[in-house]
């Protein structure tokens, strides 16, 4: 009972964003809805109380006029144009790390396209153990939970992917052109703007559920890159000093990558590879490759293969395959 309230409560608050450019009447939405005008009448009380601005006009009826700063479900899932993606939406206003939290759920039977999204991440997960810190209202956090049929080696494509996608949105939205470092940072003059971290669910030989976890510093005060963070993060806010929607930017992303993830299943890697060299800011360069273990080699980035694998040239123009690794420039 208490669920539907809330899920009754999430219908209206949608049907609201919907409609962001007209009344709707108190009818309208029960008879859409399902409930009575006393339960909308409830609900859109309810949701001022939450902080939502609505307009009530007697004949006329509701119309939302503003809401709390950051992300909510309702105004996520109204704008959405995604097929799959984001069709099963948890949003949590605060929450660990979204990644432990989709990782729990695709374990438990999430289907395919999921997302897991806060306004706020207390534990952030990064990749090889480091944490992510991500302050409250102003980031994107989000874990998206897939069910490809792919073979297990080449699921790091799905990470090249990601950090396609980011650029892409980043450019459309902001026209900041940002570049991937192998495999998966996305830097601005140097600087982190984006994490993404792929995480498995598999079996031997069979890839149960993909996590992507995507952490991008948004609307971060520059204030926040202070001391030693300076040198290694900035926000799209630092860099352009203008504040974006944080909803349009998911809806955006969202889009994107599932594009890109399509184009994938149907064609394969080669199709997105010349778009991630695009962006790829460490071809041509001398880099040192750190891998698991703390074993380090140098070389020049060469490109990556048609797996999605980086190919280094080392003395004697060698070629290595490195499959996980952080890259520094040498
Ligand atoms: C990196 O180390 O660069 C990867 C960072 C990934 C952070 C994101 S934020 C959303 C998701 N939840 C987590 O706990 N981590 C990922």
């Amino acid at each position: 009972m208490v669920q539907s309230m809330a899920k009754t409560k999430q219908a209206v608050l949608k049907l609201l964003y919907e409609n962001r450019d007209r009344y709707l009447s108190g009818q309208k939405i029960s008879e859409i809805i399902g409930c009575s005008r006393t339960a909308v009448w409830k609900h859109i009380k309810d949701l001022i109380k939450d902080g939502y601005r609505i307009n009530a006009v007697q004949k006329s009826g509701y119309q939302l006029i503003g809401a709390p700063e950051g992300l909510n479900e309702a105004a996520l899932s109204a704008g959405l144009r995604t097929e799959k993606l984001g069709r099963h939406i948890y949003f949590y206003e605060t929450i660990g790390s979204t990644q432990k939290e989709a990782l729990v759920l695709a374990d438990e039977g999430a289907a395919d396209g999921t997302i897991v999204i806060t306004n706020e991440q207390s534990a952030g997960r990064g990749r090889l153990g480091h944490t992510w810190q991500s302050a409250r209202g102003v980031n994107v956090a989000m874990s998206m939970i897939l069910r490809p049929h792919l073979p297990i080696e080449q699921t790091p494509q799905l990470t090249l992917i990601t950090a396609v996608a980011a650029c892409d949105v980043i450019e459309k939205v902001t026209g900041v052109s940002c570049g991937i470092k192998w495999p998966n940072d996305i830097l601005f003059e140097g600087k982190k703007l984006v994490g993404i971290l792929t995480e498995l669910q598999a079996e031997a030989t069979y890839v149960k559920a993909v996590v992507i976890g995507i952490g991008m510093n948004v609307n971060t005060d520059p204030e926040t890159f202070s001391g030693e963070l300076a040198s290694r993060a900035t926000s799209l806010k630092k860099i352009t000093g203008k504040t974006y929607d944080l909803v349009s930017f998911v809806q955006a992303f969202l889009k994107r990558f599932e594009e890109l993830y399509m184009l994938f299943l149907k064609e394969g890697f080669p199709s997105i590879k010349p778009l991630w060299e695009r962006r790829a800011t460490s071809l041509g360069k001398k880099i040192k490759v750190r891998q698991a273990g703390g074993k380090t080699i140098e070389g020049i980035a060469r490109g990556i293969n048609d797996q999605g694998v980086l190919l280094l040239e080392g003395e004697n123009h060698r070629l290595t395959r490195v499959y996980s690794a952080d890259i520094e420039w040498s």
